[in-house]
């Protein structure tokens, strides 16, 4: 085709046209732009967190209506789900299978929630036991009580937490709860063990043994940095007042005469308190100092047996928490 003049123009002019339009579209412009099809673009409606004069609390947002489940959250199976049964009674039975998959898992996850405080081998000597953050120790997995509580009271524990310990319900997802769960049971029957049942195990009871030794050691070896940290003479109700913060004795006992998990420090000292077998004693020192170190050997009436031993304390730490105790007159 042979161009003439004339199309040339034509031609040239149509391309600056198309040009000047798509260049149109790089430049600013803080005029709204040209919609030739409105559709919905611009519509009456309430943009997120807005005020809504509407409703009485102002909110835009509406909560969902009381008992409203979304979907895929319908949790009707409450054994698996919380732990209980129809009852409300704790399940002993495992609502999921256990396989050494879940367990190894239970371990996995055991290991990241619940060391730092129950400790690796679930003796309660977590690090939190250094005594320095003030937190309630965490009973061992191996005391006769906590070795007979059903499984749902062990997930329980994980689900809603238990007096002063914490909930990690959203941590930690169901099936993992349960893994957990198996694993404490398997730490529990780890550490009571007799060694004709271990030899039916194809284990290194050597190696064992020599494992125990050295964590036996590095025991000791931290009772001996303790003590010598604690100055040794000096017992006083002002370091009894410490010492009562540090090792969280306050998260379970109030000194205002009101009582909490366990009962109430303020006007103990020299009074009758009544035990869970009927008995009465005087709250004496001796008395005091048992109820420290070997705090099942007398439960006082209408308390849970749940209170931690303090037995690691040095005795001049457990004179100076009486000498405190002594010196909380009742309100
Ligand atoms: C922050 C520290 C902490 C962590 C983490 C923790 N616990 Fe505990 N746990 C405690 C304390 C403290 C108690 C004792 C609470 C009390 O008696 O007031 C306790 C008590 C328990 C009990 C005993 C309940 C009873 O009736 O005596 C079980 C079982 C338990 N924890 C399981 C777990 C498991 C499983 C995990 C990990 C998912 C875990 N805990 C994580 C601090 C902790
Ligand atoms: C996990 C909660 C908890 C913690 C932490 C705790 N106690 Fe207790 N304590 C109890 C409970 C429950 C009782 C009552 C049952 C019993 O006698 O074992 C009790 C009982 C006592 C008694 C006897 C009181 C009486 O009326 O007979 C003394 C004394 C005492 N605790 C001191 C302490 C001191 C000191 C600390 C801190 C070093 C401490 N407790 C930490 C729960 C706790």
């Amino acid at each position: 085709m042979k161009f003439t003049r004339h199309s040339r123009v034509t031609l040239t002019a149509l391309m600056l046209i198309a040009v000047t339009l798509v260049s149109c579209r790089g430049q600013l412009s803080d005029k709204p732009p040209v919609h030739p099809q409105q559709n919905m673009y611009f519509q009456e409606r309430f943009n997120a967190q807005q005020e809504n004069p509407f409703f009485d609390d102002n909110r835009s947002m509406r909560p969902p209506v009381a008992g409203t489940v979304a979907r895929g959250a319908l949790r009707e199976n409450i054994e698996l789900y919380e732990g209980i049964d129809e009852d409300g009674d704790f399940v002993d039975e495992f609502p999921v299978d256990v396989t050494r998959d879940l367990l190894y898992r239970g371990q996995d996850r055991y290991d990241i929630f619940c060391t730092m405080c129950h400790g690796g081998t679930g003796d309660g000597q977590g690090i939190i036991m250094t005594g320095q953050y003030g937190y309630v120790p965490a009973p061992s997995f191996h005391d006769a009580r906590v070795r007979e509580l059903p499984l749902g009271e062990i997930y329980s524990a994980i689900y809603n937490g238990v007096r002063t310990m914490p909930s990690y319900r959203s941590q930690i997802p169901v099936e993992d709860r349960w893994a957990i769960v198996a694993y404490v049971r398997a730490l529990q029957q780890s550490q009571n063990i007799d060694e004709e049942t271990i030899r039916e195990f194809d284990v290194d009871i050597a190696a064992l043994q020599e494992a125990h030794i050295q964590e036996q050691e590095r025991l000791a070896a931290l009772e001996e940095e303790r003590a010598v940290a604690d100055e040794p003479g000096e017992v006083s109700a002002d370091l009894g007042r410490q010492l009562f913060t540090q090792n969280g004795c306050q998260a379970c006992h109030s000194i205002d005469g009101s009582p909490m998990i366990g009962p109430t420090m303020a006007g103990l000292y020299g009074s009758e308190v009544e035990l869970d077998d009927g008995s009465t004693v005087t709250a004496d020192e001796e008395y005091l100092y048992e109820s420290i170190t070997d705090p099942g050997a007398s439960v006082t009436a209408g308390y849970a047996n749940v209170m931690p031993a303090f037995a690691h304390l040095s005795d001049d730490e457990i004179n100076s928490l009486i000498e405190y105790i002594k010196s909380l007159e009742d309100e």
